[in-house]
């Protein structure tokens, strides 16, 4: 089994990576932290345990960790997750408790103690980030790092420019980019070809579990926006892109390439400057993925989600 941790600002995209990796008995989620993102911590540290009870599995442990950005002020996304950061589905108030620990104590602690760890980043980087400044001793012992953000031929999502999860915390992205750790990185180029289409909602909903019925309902609501904005037949399901790379690596193609995050510049603060024809003489830090077969996708996301209640 790979150990993974994951961190996240649940979300519905969220919310259906951590169910495929709850469903994937390839994977042992050795934590869940959450970040201020998509909606502040309070939401996102709650949500992730409304879907470790919806998945029942109330024993993964969750950590809350960073309630704003490294450095500029938290920038949340109402307008695309709805108040709760949840919204589609009935919520309900989670039982199992949060860990009292802080996300990067945790991070540290298990990256210290534990060998061969995947970090699956799904929000804005600010836990991995303060988790690399507080113990640089870490970086080393990261196995690799698999990451949803940013953008190339996409364009940006939040700005012209920029990715959400690059743009609300773009000093912190741009510390783990130039950490030396194994990249991999789900960009908007890759993510806006996994559409959640009617016929691909409809099946979650076919599946006459919980599990699929609560999921049906979470992307009935998440499309609204990009499909508004877009133009496109459903929501792009972001996040659980970086838990299906981890179980089936081969329906994606990319290019390792070198990536720089703009920290400089208002106008394009946070955008992922990558070097996709090597221009320039900078090392190539990431795995650029730019192709998925989006077909095997969903159909990874509704075998692996049938198997929760
Ligand atoms: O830009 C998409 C990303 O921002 C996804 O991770 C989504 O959940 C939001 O966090
Ligand atoms: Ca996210």
């Amino acid at each position: 089994m790979r150990k993974i941790i994951i961190d996240t600002d649940p979300g519905q995209d969220d919310a259906v990576a951590i169910l495929l990796a709850l469903g994937s008995p390839e994977l042992e989620v050795l934590g869940i932290t959450c970040v201020a993102g998509n909606v502040p911590l309070s939401l996102t540290s709650r949500n992730a345990r409304i879907i470790c009870e919806l998945a029942g599995r109330p024993d993964v442990p969750v950590y809350a960790g960073a309630e704003r950005p490294l450095v500029r002020k938290l920038v949340t996304a109402e307008y695309v997750h709805g108040k709760t950061g949840l919204n589609g589905p009935e919520l309900w108030e989670p039982q199992m408790p949060l860990q009292a620990a802080h996300a990067v104590d945790f991070l540290i602690d298990t990256l210290r103690s534990t060998d061969d760890v995947t970090l699956c980043v799904l929000g804005p980087l600010t836990n991995i980030a303060l988790a690399m400044i507080k113990a640089p001793d870490i970086v080393e012992r990261i196995a690799q790092i698999v990451l949803m953000g940013g953008g190339c031929f996409e364009g940006g999502n939040t700005t012209p420019a920029a990715e959400f999860n690059i743009y609300v915390d773009p000093h912190a992205a741009r510390t783990v980019f130039e950490s030396g750790v194994d990249l991999v990185v789900m960009p908007l180029d890759v993510t806006h070809k996994a559409i959640a289409t009617r016929p691909r909602v409809q099946a979650f909903a076919d599946l006459g579990s919980k599990v699929g019925k609560f999921t049906s309902e979470m992307l009935d609501f998440f499309e609204r926006f990009d499909m508004e904005k877009y133009g496109s037949q459903g929501g792009p399901l972001h996040d659980p892109n970086v838990i299906a790379y981890l179980l089936t690596p081969e329906i994606y193609a990319g290019r390792r390439v070198n990536i720089e995050i703009e920290i400089a510049s208002e106008l394009t603060m946070g955008m992922t400057v990558v070097d996709w024809w090597g221009v320039s003489s900078r090392a190539k830090n990431a795995l650029f993925i730019r192709e998925v077969d989006d077909d095997a996708f969903f159909a990874l996301l509704v075998e692996r989600l049938g198997r929760l209640g």
